[in-house]
């Protein structure tokens, strides 16, 4: 039961605002750099660094700059780093091999960065999008996207990158039955300590757009991905995905977009309590980068209440393009 409270003037709520100090002491939530996991993408060749342009400040990487991205990123103290591959029409195919391929560019920044920054955490994604030449996260067959094929795919691509080094297995897919599958596979490999933070709730999002840009899937997606990402428009079903995936062997949830889903945030701490990650996503990025850019908003001010919201709303941690610029104002704090 809540206390009652004196009525003013016995109660004045702005005491305890006062001052710096004060304000410190009565603070409900902290925004560390250990709440960070940063996205990075990763490309083909050799000393390249490519700007993305709906993604101000965010680079496509060949293999050896994301190991001198990840070796900064360790520096600055950010824990994790999740490894997105960027793949052009040329590289993408129907039966979608490249994503299983030992030697997939993804695959080839896991074992570098391993051999470089082993104290940094390394997160991957699993999902049929940028190896297909359709850009969709599963096998298409006459129009439908399908499930049971696309898992025994996935399984492929996990297990080739726990081979890799990955520590983190990011099913992004949305099949049915993947972390099961996925986490027998790891057990019967020997993978035991591998972890699966599953993108559980993910849905079908507008906010998604200057991703595909960056991973090179926007020319390529026909149709949409709302058989399988969820109606943005329901939330109870949040709460079922969840369930199911914990039950199958994830250690770790998220819910994505994030901002506009904090709501969703919350109903899956308080009713799970699992380790429960946001993902701020690249439309959400591109929005506050945009408005900053023009002057509307104040960069730092905007992205680090952007990042406090997710901690407030529950999250223990959060997948963030900001992680670098983020960890960097906090450290001069
Ligand atoms: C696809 C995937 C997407 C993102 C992460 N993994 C896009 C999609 O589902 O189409 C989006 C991330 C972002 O927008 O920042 N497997």
């Amino acid at each position: 039961m809540r206390p009652t409270q004196a009525s003013y003037p016995a109660t004045r709520l702005r005491r305890v605002r006062q001052s710096p100090a004060v304000r410190g002491m009565v603070r409900q939530n902290t925004l560390t750099v250990d709440d960070f996991i940063w996205p990075v993408f990763v490309r083909s060749g050799e000393g390249i660094e490519e700007p993305i342009p709906s993604m101000p400040g965010v680079l496509r990487r060949s293999v050896d700059k994301v190991v001198e991205a990840a070796r900064e990123a360790a520096d600055l103290g950010i824990p994790a780093i999740c490894i997105f591959p960027y793949t052009g029409l040329e590289e993408r195919t129907e039966d979608c091999a490249g994503a299983w391929d030992p030697d997939n560019h993804a695959n080839r920044a896991i074992r570098a960065i391993k051999a470089a920054v082993p104290e940094i955490a390394i997160m991957t994604d699993v999902a049929l999008d940028t190896y297909n030449i359709n850009g969709h996260d599963g096998f298409v067959e006459d129009g439908e996207i399908v499930n049971d094929r696309t898992v025994e795919a996935l399984v492929k691509m996990a297990l080739a990158q726990a081979e890799a080094g990955a520590d983190i297995i990011g099913p992004s897919d949305m099949m049915d039955g993947r972390i099961g599958a996925i986490r027998t596979a790891l057990e019967a490999a020997g993978h035991q300590n591998v972890m699966i933070l599953s993108y559980a709730a993910k849905y079908a999002s507008a906010f998604y757009g200057p991703f595909r840009d960056a991973v090179g899937a926007s020319g390529a997606l026909t149709g949409d991905k709302k058989t399988y990402q969820m109606d943005p428009a329901n939330s109870d079903e949040a709460l079922r995905l969840i369930e199911r995936d914990l039950s199958d062997g994830a250690d770790m949830v998220m819910v994505k977009p994030g901002m506009p889903y904090l709501d969703i945030c919350r109903r899956v701490k308080d009713s799970f309590g699992a380790p429960t990650f946001a993902y701020q996503v690249s439309g959400e990025y591109a929005m506050i980068m945009a408005a900053a850019q023009n002057g509307w908003i104040d960069h730092d001010r905007v992205m680090l209440e952007s990042l406090m919201a997710f901690k407030r709303a529950g999250c223990d941690g959060i997948l963030t393009y900001f992680a670098p610029a983020a960890a960097r104002l906090l450290a001069k704090r």
